[in-house]
């Protein structure tokens, strides 16, 4: 057999040998070199779990899909030192907590912006758990999962927004939540092309946002920082990791004819969330900078280059592959 890559995966401190035998897909050398934790199904045979220090190659099991936040968060540094340098590696100041009553009303439409974001996702996770995807348990199961974790979070930020605001922000939180299906709730449930890009817009680009605040945000509301990123970062990853394995799966199983085709219809769905979602996306952006101050300069060529490399890796192109994108300025 041909050698393409070999490498050393660790995972929970033990170490694997992986062998990939050709290019898979187009992009495959550079996904690779992202890291072996990042490595993706299909692209890799697993040859063995090492003991320690020892190498024994012998083909057997496939490999596991892959596809984690540290190949994400690698992507992202990439796009961000050549398209937004300010953008640190990590964070270099800490922040302070909200020192008044502006900064907390910022802080509590921010919270109610959060709460909304999060209760729609539950609602069309619902639905589409018994409507679109209702004979696929395996899905039902990462969009339960979803469902769940925004449900917390969607409840966690009502009540900050209700501290910080001195009343329950529910008649808000219900029109927001009304604006959101007339916008996109019909379209995303239309088939699961377009539920998949709306996906990728809710869980998945919006990422470029939490990075840069996660990194730069000069203020916060120390009342939601520990759930934040106790509570928030793990379950984001853990149910947006299955939604990506559920696609990534489908994908590695499919006909040449149906990966040409699923290709071209989610690049088109996902050109439409994103004019849709245009000034709801350009909305977030000021309201997180009236919050926390985080760093904008940039931003828009950020947000455009991260969501072109992160829909080649999902879809399995390079990002010169895919046509001109939608740029959130639009
Ligand atoms: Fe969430
Ligand atoms: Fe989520």
């Amino acid at each position: 057999m041909g050698i393409f890559e070999i490498g050393i995966w660790r995972r929970r401190a033990r170490p694997y040998l992986l062998a990939c035998s050709g290019a898979a897909y187009r992009n495959h050398q550079r996904v690779f070199a992202a890291g072996f934790r990042a490595c993706l199904e299909s692209s890799f045979s697993l040859i063995r779990a090492l003991p320690p220090a020892a190498f024994m190659p012998a083909l057997d099991l496939p490999l596991a899909l892959d596809y984690d936040g540290a190949l994400e968060a690698r992507l992202f540094d990439e796009i961000r030192l050549v398209v937004a340098p300010t953008v640190p590696a990590a964070r270099i100041e800490p922040p302070r907590d909200l020192a008044n009553a502006d900064e907390r009303r910022a802080a509590g439409e921010y919270a109610i912006w959060n709460t909304v974001h999060d209760l729609f996702i539950t609602q069309v996770a619902a639905q589409a758990i018994c409507g679109l995807f209702r004979d696929d348990t395996e899905f039902q199961f990462a969009l339960a999962r979803q469902l769940g974790d925004d449900a917390a979070h969607a409840e966690f930020s009502r009540g900050r927004a209700a501290v910080l605001l001195g009343r329950d922000p529910l008649p808000d939180v219900e029109q927001g939540v009304r604006d959101a299906w007339d916008l996109v709730g019909g379209f995303a449930l239309r088939n699961w092309q377009n539920f998949l890009a709306w996906q990728f817009h809710y869980e998945h680009y919006i990422l470029a946002r939490l990075f840069v605040n996660r990194r730069t945000a000069r203020v916060l509301d120390f009342g939601h920082r520990e759930f934040g990123e106790n509570r928030i970062l793990p379950d984001e990853e853990a149910h947006r990791i299955r939604i990506t394995q559920w696609w990534l799966r489908k994908l590695a199983g499919a006909s040449e004819s149906e990966r040409r085709e699923w290709t071209d219809s989610l690049i088109q769905a996902d050109e439409d969330v994103q004019r849709i979602l245009g000034p709801y996306l350009r909305d977030s952006w000021q309201l997180n900078l009236r919050a926390t101050g985080l760093d904008t300069r940039g931003h828009v060529a950020l947000y455009d280059a991260w969501r072109r490399e992160l829909l080649a890796t999902l879809l399995r192109l390079t990002p010169d592959d895919l046509p001109p994108l939608t740029s959130l300025a639009a």
